[in-house]
């Protein structure tokens, strides 16, 4: 019998710029290693989560020019060129973006695991769409798993934050995250 041959992983790297959260980053990695990774493990980028890395959690949601994508299943090298947002870069100069206070007030967040790919696709949805009905942000928010909140104080948050977002009064919550 002839002896296996086993081959050893390749080292090689590629150097990409990438654009993450308005600026530009230099980074090398192997050219295999996804979105997700490359946030992770290259730029320290936490915020974005690692659930189930098979396109059926969520949880890795970021934005690529605007849109929501799986970061587990994005090739990092595909990304060059495009603007990449994660979690960390939806707060402005002013402040937690209008979804981040919308989640914190409604406590539309729990164990908050999966609360920044929620954000990220909400964001996406408000972006483009002034006054989202609530089929409209079920729907938006389809591909996102939570296990702990039932899905209604989220959809909440997100009306929330829109009518924010349109310069609409909204009312006081209680301590228990209850208009
Ligand atoms: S980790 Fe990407 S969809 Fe679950
Ligand atoms: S808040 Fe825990 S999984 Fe959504």
């Amino acid at each position: 019998m002839s002896p296996v041959s086993r081959k050893k992983p390749s080292r090689r790297k590629v150097h990409v710029e990438l654009r993450v959260n308005g600026e530009a980053q230099e980074v090398a990695f192997p050219p295999h290693k996804t979105l997700l990774e490359v946030l992770r493990e290259e730029l320290g980028l936490t915020g974005t989560k690692h659930g189930c890395e098979l396109g059926e959690c969520g949880t890795c949601t970021v934005l690529i020019d605007g849109e929501p994508i799986l970061s587990c299943l994005a090739l990092a090298l595909e990304c060059e060129g495009r603007e990449v947002t994660t979690v960390e870069g939806l707060a402005g100069p002013d402040g937690p973006h209008p979804l981040q206070t919308a989640f914190a007030d409604l406590n539309a967040a729990q164990c908050g695991y999966c609360t920044p790919g929620f954000l990220c696709a909400a964001k996406a949805l408000l972006d483009r769409r002034k006054k989202p009905t609530r089929g409209e942000i079920r729907e938006a928010l389809s591909g996102n798993l939570c296990r702990c909140t039932g899905y209604l104080k989220i959809f909440e948050a997100v009306e929330r934050a829109s009518a924010i977002l349109r310069g609409e009064e909204v009312g006081p919550i209680d301590g228990n995250g209850r208009p």
